[in-house]
């Protein structure tokens, strides 16, 4: 009887520089034209990873864009009014990461003079930048031999160096980056890394589309997708549902105070029956809750007190 039942976990690199190879002609080729790839600008590529965490690539480009032409550089965004940096946010969701973004720029200019720094630590030291995002910057505007692991990157090397992540990864956290950064090939970290985002998003998604993949015949989890039954990938996580909930009237709460004349205050029930049809006082408590979460995330001041409270954009 064998003693270890499952399959070897190291990476075998044998087909590495086949597959970087590879891999970077087919993005020479194929890849696809996103606007961000055509700036080494490290602002300008950080604002397009922070918008890329949770936002579709499609309705990324518009916000980017407009981003850009309204807050041009790093200094720019620190000293604008936050009022503008979340209206400006709108239609992304998740709009902390607005506040997130204007007090990483308000760190830049004090700790670095406005300059983004280059390297990963000193990336990682400022607020609300992980490894990831440290990796993004470093690599795509510096082309630095830095790895970058992100769920998609994660699950492609895995399936080329180690095999199937079906049912489970079996390597650490530690042993993927080790391995991300193994694969990096010299002097071409940015190429690389937009390969493997691209790979990742059109062909290596959580149900791969082996047979259109350059890179199949060299990669260690191809023949076992194809025994694999169909319905094998773990479905991916749900980010919940929209409709209804206190995101979506998180959204609406912002949208309302933008569209107010600058500076101007909602009293709480006006702002009710505006984000809510058939607003009764029965939801004030609720409502006060949504506000008071995104005053405490810096998206919204309230003032006043019980009974007369007002809102608005800070
Ligand atoms: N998602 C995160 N970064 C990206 C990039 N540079 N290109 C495409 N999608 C991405």
């Amino acid at each position: 009887m064998n003693a270890d039942p499952s399959p070897p976990s190291a990476p075998d690199l044998t087909y590495l520089p086949r597959i970087q190879q590879t891999l970077l002609d087919w993005y020479a080729r194929e890849g696809r034209d996103l606007p961000w790839r055509r700036t080494r600008d490290p602002y300008a590529i950080l604002v397009s990873e922070l918008m890329l965490q949770q936002t579709q690539v499609d309705r990324v480009i518009p916000k980017w864009e407009a981003w850009l032409a309204q807050f041009p550089t790093i200094v720019a965004l620190a000293d604008a009014p936050t009022s503008a940096v979340i209206k400006a946010w709108a239609g992304l969701g998740y709009n902390r990461r607005a506040i997130a973004l204007q007090r990483l720029a308000q760190a830049v200019v004090a700790v670095h003079g406005g300059r983004v720094p280059d390297d990963v630590p000193e990336l990682k030291a400022l607020p609300g930048i992980g490894p990831y995002t440290a990796g993004a910057v470093a690599a795509f505007a510096h082309n630095r031999p830095v790895a970058m692991v992100d769920v998609n990157i994660r699950r492609l090397l895995y399936r080329l160096f180690v095999g199937a992540e079906v049912p489970e990864y079996r390597l650490s956290e530690g042993e993927i980056w080790a391995l991300a950064r193994a694969a990096v090939p010299p002097g071409r970290s940015a190429d690389w890394h937009q390969s493997l985002m691209d790979l990742g998003a059109t062909i290596c998604r959580p149900r791969p589309l082996c047979e259109r993949c350059p890179v199949r015949e060299w990669c260690r989890a191809a023949p076992e997708w194809a025994i694999l039954p169909p319905d094998a990938p773990r479905p991916t996580k749900s980010q919940g549902k929209w409709e209804g909930s206190n995101r979506q009237y998180r959204g609406r709460i912002l949208r309302t105070l933008g569209a107010l004349p600058h500076g101007d205050a909602l009293p709480l029930p006006l702002l009710g029956a505006r984000v809510r049809e058939g607003y009764t006082e029965a939801d004030a408590a609720w409502l006060l809750g949504l506000v008071r979460a995104l005053a405490r995330d810096g998206l919204a001041l309230l003032s006043g007190d019980e009974g007369a409270y007002t809102v608005r954009l800070p």
